[in-house]
């Protein structure tokens, strides 16, 4: 090339809960099965969507108008029907041209961070979901600024070092909250939200809400940003990927709150928009039969049965970490994750290899001759060859306390019981110090 194509010193940007997958594959070419709890899919993880919700999608496709392009901003009765529920909670109120349609949520945080200025910081989770990380990354060309999650207290964060991050860097203008939040299954309570809300106030900045799954919380009460905003700006950012499920539609929109309360936060929602006509318009079709579905007699009880099944899940899980020495689990009361979490003093040499087989031992040393990664990478490594189990290391979500993240999805009760009686033997003989060899 005459020129060079990325700008120096561009960062690496990885994704954690793909990259785990190449090891997967090795394992089953190797004739051993793999249980895969690294990515939140539902649907691959045998979620049947109802015959009514199929029904709605097939009616659609017999219209010929959702072959067509449609508004750049999505369809505008679509948008209507979102902004009513919205203004349904009782807080912030907003109209259809608050409402931007994306090719998924993914998509939408993509642009949204490639258009703040490199003046400017996100202040972020840690641990955080990467899609929100990478972009930041990519943008600045540095880490991203964080605040922690404190598994300790359920994974909530400390606002008052919050407070103390966004007035000790001038170069913060917006606090990202994922709630509930992925990896962690946390929750915030309106009392915390209302903290961060001020926060934003104070400092002037504003917020970004990521609440892809709000619809999710299987243990205690979901409070959305609309409720607590108050006055001040933000973009709250939801989608259908894990909700109707549809991940494959590539679907999810962004709504614009207390637009006109700050002209340059207003300038970055017109921005917003028009990239938006710059690429025509997002997906037609699952924006078509997005009301009939989010309002259908049954929906109600489809979120709440999954819910139930959460819920369930989640209890098996803790019960079960009871039994294990150093590795906990907080969190788990909405999304469909769970972490386990251990000890900041974890290390490579606290995982015995010896305790394999010989075939799933040397799948495991060539995984990790010269290793020099974060210690829940190696353990994710371990319990992948060893106990089949594929999970993702929390290191991949920009958080240096060691620990895995598994998915609450499985739909056959028994096959959950199995990944965690898997999960437990290769957790056992590194945290309880079992000397029995892995079946897998
Ligand atoms: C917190 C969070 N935000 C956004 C997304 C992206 O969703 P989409 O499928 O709409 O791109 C995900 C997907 O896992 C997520 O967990």
């Amino acid at each position: 090339m005459r020129h060079s194509l990325l700008p120096e010193g561009l960062p690496e940007i990885s994704y954690g809960i793909r990259q785990i997958v190449s090891k997967g594959f090795e394992r089953e070419a190797l004739g051993y099965p793999v249980i895969w709890e690294n990515i939140g899919d539902p649907v691959q993880k045998g979620l049947q969507l109802p015959e009514w919700m199929r029904d709605i999608v097939a009616e659609q496709i017999q219209d010929n108008s959702t072959y067509g392009y449609c508004d750049s901003k999505g369809l505008p009765e679509t948008r209507q029907f979102l902004a009513d529920r919205t203004n349904s909670y009782g807080g912030q109120q907003i109209t259809k041209e608050d409402i931007t349609f994306f090719n998924g949520l993914g998509d939408a945080i993509a642009r949204f961070y490639s258009l703040l200025s490199n003046k400017t910081r996100v202040l972020m989770p840690s641990p955080t979901y990467p899609a929100h990380t990478g972009a930041e990354k990519l943008r600045i060309g540095e880490n991203p600024l964080t605040y922690e999650l404190n598994p300790g207290n359920g994974w909530l964060p400390d606002t008052d070092s919050v407070r103390e991050i966004v007035q000790n860097h001038k170069e913060i203008s917006c606090l990202l909250i994922i709630n509930p939040d992925n990896p962690t299954g946390m929750v915030y309570p309106k009392k915390v939200l209302l903290e961060m809300v001020q926060i934003a106030r104070e400092f002037d900045l504003f917020i970004v809400a990521d609440e892809i799954y709000e619809n999710l919380v299987h243990d205690g009460q979901m409070v959305r940003m609309a409720e607590v905003i108050g006055d001040v700006p933000a973009l709250v950012m939801k989608g259908i990927s894990k909700e109707i499920p549809w991940p494959g539609s590539r679907c999810g929109w962004i709504e614009y709150y207390n637009r006109g309360a700050d002209e340059q936060f207003n300038n970055l929602c017109t921005r917003i928009d028009q990239c938006k006509m710059t690429e025509v318009c997002s997906t037609t079709l699952p924006q078509k039969v997005l009301p009939g579905i989010l309002d259908h007699p049954d929906y109600e009880t489809f979120l709440d049965e999954r819910k139930q099944y959460l819920t369930k899940k989640a209890r098996l899980l803790k019960e079960r970490v009871k039994s294990l020495d150093g590795i906990f689990c907080a969190g788990a009361r909405g999304a469909f994750y769970a972490t386990l979490h251990t000890n900041e003093t974890f290390s490579l040499s606290d995982v015995n290899h010896n305790v394999l087989p010989e075939k799933q031992q040397d799948l495991f040393k060539s995984w990790t001759a010269d290793f020099d990664g974060p210690s829940d990478l190696y353990l994710v490594y371990f319990l992948l060859a060893g106990a089949g189990v594929c999970t993702v290391p929390l290191s991949g979500f920009n958080c240096h306390i060691p620990g895995i993240r598994i998915t609450l999805l499985e739909q056959d009760l028994d096959t959950f019981e199995h990944m965690l009686d898997q999960l437990m033997h290769g957790l056992e003989s590194v945290f309880n110090g079992k000397k029995s060899l892995i079946q897998a």
